[in-house]
């Protein structure tokens, strides 16, 4: 390379398409950053006539991705085509084999692939970046592997899918429930392809299991990940979590304690006076506590063609100025394999139940959680006419396994006429 970097970029799409509109207005502007001229050889995407509303000419086009990504006037290969393996994978391999850095905003690929790819591309003194891939537009990457590079990360938490925390907040303000919104959300546009990558809280599980490696030197462990999405969650909770100060949120969150790795994506309420208590529609926000930081909040757009564009070009523009940091911020032979932690961190817990309008009914309840060690904190019982009453409980911090005694308890004290909701109080 000299005085050019010249892109081979697969996959033009929403985020392929916004990178060449970077490219294509931002020319001089980019020289100047980098000091040299960042230029797109080829394209690649599955149909050539297709309208894309930006100019494709000047650039060659190749129908296959992997003759894209090892093509002798591409330095950097630019995969934007998404999925864990399949093409993206095949080209990102054969791009790193052929002595070519990679850009990718494919969460999927390196929450699968991760270690193997980084590995593959330390033998090859190649790098792979990677920012488009966790909470779109936000430089989250970049703030733990460089930024923070002083600190042990004690905690990575943070909301990072944005059509989930859409659908949680429209439910909220529009007093709707779930497959309604849900089917909003799928006509505006905003779902996965395959929906449950979202609702399922597999995405932003991606994404965290990308920063859980990054903060703590571990190897990408996906497959260790609690996961629980967004669909069993009614607007019953979410009301009734308003009620009590808080709000609902598909909350990630990643810490080494001294049983092991926790990493949960999971529903949790957070106070709604919190910043990510007053995060709402589609956007994200990180938080990362440090040794040395304490604290810091990162929020910004999670998708979209503009945030997600800006994420890769900043990795280009790296690139371009020589900055090289090892995948996941460490060299791949030096991360570890973390034992997954078998049980969580004690939390407070939210309890929602209907128990039948007898004498006695609350105490039943009161003395099951008692018995298992479950201390109340708060508790609030509302107005019913005829049918069962509504009982939510705020318990003080307990651990999830006494929690799990009390309400199995609860099912045989006859008084609960459904399974109580549980869902954990993050400490925010
Ligand atoms: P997209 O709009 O669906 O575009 C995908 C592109 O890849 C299309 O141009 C498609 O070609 C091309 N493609 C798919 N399979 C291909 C194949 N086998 N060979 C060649 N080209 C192929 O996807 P996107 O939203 O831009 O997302 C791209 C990546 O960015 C994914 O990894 C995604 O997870 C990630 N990401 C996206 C966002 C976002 O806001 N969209 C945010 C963060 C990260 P055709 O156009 O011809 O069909
Ligand atoms: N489906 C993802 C989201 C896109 O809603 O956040 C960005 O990764």
């Amino acid at each position: 390379m000299s005085g050019r970097l010249r892109l081979g970029i697969a996959g033009l799409g929403t985020v392929g398409v916004g990178v060449i509109k970077i490219i294509r207005r931002e020319a001089q502007m980019l020289t100047a950053r980098t000091g040299v001229e960042i230029t797109i050889s080829a394209v690649s995407a599955r149909t050539r006539d297709k309208d894309r509303g930006v100019s494709l000419s000047g650039y060659d086009w190749e129908d296959d991705p992997v003759k894209l990504a090892t093509r002798e006037d591409v330095d950097v290969f630019v995969e934007l085509m998404g999925g864990s393996d399949g093409p993206a994978k095949a080209a990102t391999e054969a791009a790193l084999k052929a002595g070519k850095d990679v850009v990718t905003a494919n969460k999927a690929m390196l929450a699968v692939h991760g270690q193997a790819l980084a590995e593959l591309a330390e033998a090859q003194g190649r790098v792979i970046r990677y920012e488009a891939a966790v909470a779109g537009g936000i430089p989250v990457v970049k703030a733990l592997t460089e930024g923070l590079a002083g600190n042990a990360i004690t905690r990575v938490m943070g909301v990072m899918n944005g059509t989930c925390n859409y659908i949680l907040t429209r439910m909220e303000s529009a007093g709707l429930p779930y497959e309604e919104v849900f089917e909003e959300a799928n006509q505006l546009g905003y779902l996965e392809a395959d929906p449950e990558l979202d609702v399922g809280g597999i995405d932003a599980g991606h994404k965290l299991s990308l920063l859980a490696a990054v903060a703590f030197g571990t190897r990408v462990a996906f497959d260790d990940m609690e996961l629980e999405g967004i669909g069993r969650l009614t607007i019953e909770d979410i009301r009734a979590a308003a009620d009590m100060g808080y709000r609902i949120k598909l909350l990630g969150v990643a810490r080494m304690t001294g049983r092991g790795l926790e990493q949960r994506m999971s529903p949790c309420l957070v106070p709604m006076t919190s910043p990510l208590g007053q995060l709402e529609g589609g956007t994200n926000m990180v938080v990362l506590e440090g040794n040395a930081v304490e604290r810091i909040v990162l929020r910004g757009p999670g998708a979209g063609e503009g945030p997600t564009a800006s994420a890769v070009m900043g990795d280009v523009c790296d690139i371009a100025r020589g900055l090289r940091i090892p995948v996941f911020g460490q060299k791949a032979e030096t991360l570890v394999a973390a034992v997954p932690a078998k049980s969580v961190t004690p939390a407070a817990y939210y309890l929602r139940m209907t128990l039948q309008d007898k004498p006695g009914a609350l105490a039943k309840v009161a003395t099951v959680l008692g018995e298992a060690g479950v201390s109340i904190h708060r508790m609030r019982q509302y107005d019913h006419e005829g049918g069962g009453a509504p009982v939510l409980i705020v318990t003080h911090q307990t651990d999830r396994q006494s929690l799990d005694v009390a309400l199995s308890a609860m099912d045989k004290t006859g008084v609960v006429e459904t399974r109580p909701v549980a869902i954990r109080i993050e400490e925010v």
